[in-house]
């Protein structure tokens, strides 16, 4: 019989990832809050010493406190000189760095601010890039880059072109680096709605009813949490068979109509 309890829990750590990522490092670039948050705790659940940042001090501090981090840095990672100097104060090479530092910009055309929109491109495309070029030192043969975009976007909807421009394209970019970076290896992660601070922000008072909505009309009929999404971290981490991979965990959300 189906333990029912079972199918609505949010992923966490399973045995078999216990002890993965022994004596390995795990950076987290945005690893104070949210999905980065949690990578970083379940690759310390499955071993790893980890290193987070993100600009706050004082939840870089928390966080790494926490987390029982091996070290940790405050500086904003679109700031392309603090993110060299970061990877070369870096004591050792590293064994995986998540890229999770960010936000969403939504807007239509006429209400679009270019401002916000170069961001995004620092955010999402100029970061990775600067991140791919010091792995070549920072991380180990066979070690491995994660970056995450969405799923929901990759299907035309007015106000969500930014971020419909970064789901096509960045698994073309992460295919590209995979070979480029060779024996590193380079994936992506492709989330829908993910229940984190980020999400609370864009959403404000309407929170709540989005997630009912979720829970009740996406195929896993709950709402995906930030575990859910490091847990495929930290495969993804350890399955030394995959780049150049976009891994989609998004509970089916894509395939809505609505969504
Ligand atoms: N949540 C979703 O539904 C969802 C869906 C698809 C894709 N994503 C993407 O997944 C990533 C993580 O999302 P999340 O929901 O976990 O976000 P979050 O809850 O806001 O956490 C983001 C983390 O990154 C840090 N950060 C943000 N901007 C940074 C910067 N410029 N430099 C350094 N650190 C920075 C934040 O700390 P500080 O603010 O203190 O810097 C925090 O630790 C984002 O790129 C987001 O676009 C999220």
């Amino acid at each position: 019989m189906t333990d029912s309890t079972n199918e609505t829990r949010p992923t966490g750590v399973g045995s078999g990832q216990a002890g993965a990522l022994a004596g390995q490092i795990v950076v987290v670039i945005g690893g104070t809050m949210g999905i980065g948050y949690e990578t970083a705790r379940s690759a310390r659940a499955a071993g790893a010493d980890v290193i987070v940042t993100g600009r706050d001090p004082d939840r870089v501090q928390k966080a790494g406190s926490e987390l029982g981090a091996i070290s940790t840095a405050a500086f904003d990672a679109t700031d392309d000189e603090r993110l060299a100097d970061f990877f070369r104060g870096l004591p050792k090479q590293v064994d995986h760095v998540m890229v999770t530092a960010g936000g969403s910009y939504y807007a239509p055309l006429a209400e679009m601010d270019l401002e916000k929109v170069r961001r995004s491109f620092d955010e999402h495309f100029v970061l990775t890039i600067n991140v791919a070029r010091a792995a070549i030192t920072a991380v180990r043969p066979g070690g491995s880059l994660i970056f995450i975009s969405g799923t929901a976007a990759r299907h035309p909807v007015v106000g969500l072109s930014i971020a419909g421009f970064f789901s096509v394209g960045l698994p073309a970019l992460t295919a590209d680096l995979a070979l480029e970076l060779a024996p590193i290896r380079v994936n992506l992660l492709g989330a829908g709605f993910v229940d984190t601070p980020l999400s609370a922000s864009l959403l404000g008072d309407g929170l709540d009813a989005r997630r009912a909505e979720l829970a009740r009309t996406l195929p896993i009929r709950r709402v995906v949490q930030p575990q859910d999404v490091a847990a495929l971290a930290v495969h993804l981490m350890t399955n030394t068979a995959l780049t150049g991979g976009t891994y989609d965990v998004d509970g089916g959300q894509q395939l809505l109509v609505e969504r």
